[in-house]
């Protein structure tokens, strides 16, 4: 009997400590496990030394649309194959207050932006979400073009694109056509580079906040919703003017802008109808990042009203098919490829032979 209890005795203890000890494990096990995941956590700063130890690969046949997709489907930065830059960029600075030196020279813009050269500047830390060409149409407008140039080239590294910055310069007499410059500078860019993204830029203004994304997107973009001129309010229900931007398929899917607004005024609303037509609908940021601030100048000589245009606007649907990318005739006359831009020379008054 004594025995008996004895055995009995040791035999629980035995159990007590069995349960201790499975206690201990599980304890053990739950604390380690979060000590690891907390170690493969990707902090900010590592991200962006893992991007530059990354080596940047050339995506084919992949559109920026399914990376996109691929970036912002949760997968840990640190993890990714490619070395994509992230969906945001850990640069962004948010709003800032914009000055204008009256004594800036482009020489100041230049040494300011060391790693463009020809017009171009790509991310060396990963490979950039989108390629992305800014067009700027342009006449008699040095000064606007140097401010512009002085805030969009350090807009856009923080963004972390590969991009390239257009000048369409009109030479000759002839009328304004900003939409037949642009259909210019889309169809001369796409002859060096195999553009994702294009974005349509008046001179005259210029990005607040950063936050503004200079990307395309599923729809055609319009990125002023306000400027100070305006209060920072839209200047009108579907105004499409100033900044927009469109991917190749979309512009080329719209045949481009017309190429029959001559001087100022419609051509905006023209693309707008022809988005329209096509099923596809203006998108915005919000209000508080779409923020411009407009150069003041006056109304440009040989840029006057076009009265013409509200005719021309009543004839989209008829016209839009063979006025376009697809009837864009004009002389070139030069492309220089400067430090800063790239500047494609063209006359409208010059007819160009038709081979
Ligand atoms: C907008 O800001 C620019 C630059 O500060 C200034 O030149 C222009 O006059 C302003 N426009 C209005 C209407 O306030
Ligand atoms: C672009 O090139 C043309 C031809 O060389 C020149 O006349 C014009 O001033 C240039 N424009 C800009 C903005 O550099």
């Amino acid at each position: 009997m004594a025995l008996n209890l004895y055995v009995f005795h040791i035999f629980y203890k035995f159990k007590v400590l069995l349960l201790i000890m499975l206690c201990l494990m599980v304890l053990w096990a739950t604390f380690s496990y979060f000590v690891d995941s907390g170690q493969s956590m990707p902090r900010p700063k590592n991200t962006v030394e893992d991007f530059r130890k990354a080596t940047s690969l050339q995506e084919e046949g992949n559109s920026w649309k399914d990376e996109k997709t691929k970036l912002t489907a949760a997968v840990p930065a640190t993890t990714s194959p490619q070395g994509h830059c992230p969906a945001l960029s850990p640069y962004l600075r948010g709003a800032s207050k914009l000055t204008f030196k009256p004594s800036l020279t482009l020489e100041e813009v230049q040494k300011e932006n060391p790693q463009v050269a020809r017009g171009r500047y790509h991310p060396t830390e990963c490979s950039a979400l989108q390629r992305v060409a800014i067009l700027i149409p342009h006449r008699n407008r040095e000064r606007h073009l140097l401010y512009l140039l002085e805030h969009l080239h350090p807009f856009l590294q923080r963004q972390q694109l590969d991009y390239g910055i257009y000048v369409i310069h009109q030479a000759g007499n002839t009328k304004f056509n900003r939409a037949k410059l642009l259909n210019v500078g889309y169809l001369e860019a796409l002859k060096e580079e195999n553009w994702d993204c294009f974005i349509f830029h008046d001179v005259d203004l210029v990005p607040e906040n950063d936050f503004n994304i200079y990307m395309c997107d599923r729809q055609p973009k319009h990125l002023v919703v306000g400027r100070n001129s305006t209060g920072y309010r839209l200047r009108y229900q579907g105004y499409f003017g100033g900044v927009t931007a469109l991917t190749r398929e979309q512009f080329s899917k719209v045949n481009g802008f017309s190429n029959n607004y001559w001087g100022w005024g419609g051509e905006d609303d023209d693309l707008r109808i022809r988005v329209e037509m096509q099923k596809m609908r203006v998108v915005r940021p919000s209000a508080d990042v779409a923020r411009y601030t407009m150069i003041f100048h006056n109304r440009d000589h040989g840029n006057e009203e076009n009265r013409e245009r509200m005719k021309l606007l009543r004839q989209v649907s008829k016209m839009w098919k063979t006025d376009g990318l697809n009837s864009c005739s004009y002389k070139l006359l030069s492309v220089e490829h400067n430090p800063l831009y790239i500047n494609i020379t063209v006359d409208f008054s010059i007819q160009p032979k038709i081979s």
